[in-house]
């Protein structure tokens, strides 16, 4: 595995631990504007695209507050994620309590195959996938979006505002390794990282989409030590692949870090952004 593959592949374990402060943090205001939206279609049943669906977190957050007559399409390049959400068809329900059907696809969404998966969507959904892409990339979503008048809800774009409360004097060192370690290429070329949220809009925005934004951070305490504790190895071991020769340093920092984390003494707050589009008419 090359170093763009490596950084493309997300442990189950990881997504499974991250998955109930990813629902607390969500901006519900954007769920309520999508519910309305999909409401308001005449079609019989709703094709809902989720790009990099992984264990399938937004589904399970999304399909109980949306209205009825969904179809899901969960697409990954994992397959061994999207195996792990074979029992949701049995487990998820819409608003209304009806049933919801699914699919799983396998697909590179950076190969060529992806227009053709987003035929007859309604609503375009991923949570936690920005980062990793290109501008040009989400440029071609944009114009495949537009072009079948799909709606579209990006929650969980991380925007790079971290705060940790007390500050420690390394923090801005780890963080500016970090944001250049995220701009590495996750096999679609060299990453947005931080950059995503505001790309989103301008992309869609240009081809006649109205737009809005909230954000979404994650609030981490020692009730939450272990996802905390995971995110700051993350975070170590992106900054020592960034700057092997201050990896003493680093690796000092994250100790510190994770034991004031699990002692009560740190608060963390991680920013991300949400987005929901409505095609123009
Ligand atoms: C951070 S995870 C988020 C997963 C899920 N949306 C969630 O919220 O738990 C990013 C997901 O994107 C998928 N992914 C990354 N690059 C991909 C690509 N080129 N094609 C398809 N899926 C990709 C990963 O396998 C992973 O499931």
């Amino acid at each position: 595995m090359n170093d763009a593959d490596r950084h493309a592949y997300f442990a189950a374990d990881w997504l499974s631990l991250r998955e109930p402060v990813d629902h607390a943090a969500r901006a519900e205001s954007l769920t309520a504007a999508a519910a309305d939206w999909l409401a308001g279609q005449a079609d019989a049943t709703y094709r809902i695209i989720d790009l990099g669906a992984g264990r399938g977190s937004n589904l399970r957050y999304l399909a109980p507050r949306l209205p009825a007559r969904q179809h899901w399409c969960l697409l990954d390049h994992d397959r061994g994620l999207l195996d792990t959400t074979r029992a949701e068809a049995d487990r998820c329900t819409d608003a209304n309590g009806g049933p919801v059907t699914i699919e799983t696809r396998t697909l590179d969404l950076a190969s060529a195959d992806l227009e053709a998966a987003l035929d007859g969507a309604k609503l375009v959904s991923a949570a936690a996938l920005f980062d990793l892409v290109t501008q040009d990339w989400i440029e071609r979503l944009a114009r495949a979006c537009a072009r079948r008048g799909a709606a579209v809800l990006f929650v969980l774009s991380i925007d790079g505002h971290i705060d940790l409360a007390p500050a420690h004097a390394d923090d801005a060192v780890v963080f500016d390794l970090l944001a250049a370690h995220q701009q590495r290429d996750k096999q679609f070329g060299a990453a947005l990282g931080e950059r995503a949220p505001a790309v989103l809009q301008q992309a869609f925005e240009a081809r006649g989409y109205t737009v809005t934004r909230r954000s979404s951070p994650w609030q981490i305490d020692r009730t939450q030590s272990e996802l905390g504790a995971a995110l700051i190895e993350g975070w170590r071991s992106a900054a020592c692949e960034q700057a092997p020769q201050a990896a003493a340093r680093i690796d000092d920092w994250a100790k510190a870090r994770i034991r004031a984390l699990r002692r009560g003494e740190l608060a963390m707050s991680v920013g991300h952004e949400d987005m929901f589009a409505t095609p123009g008419s």
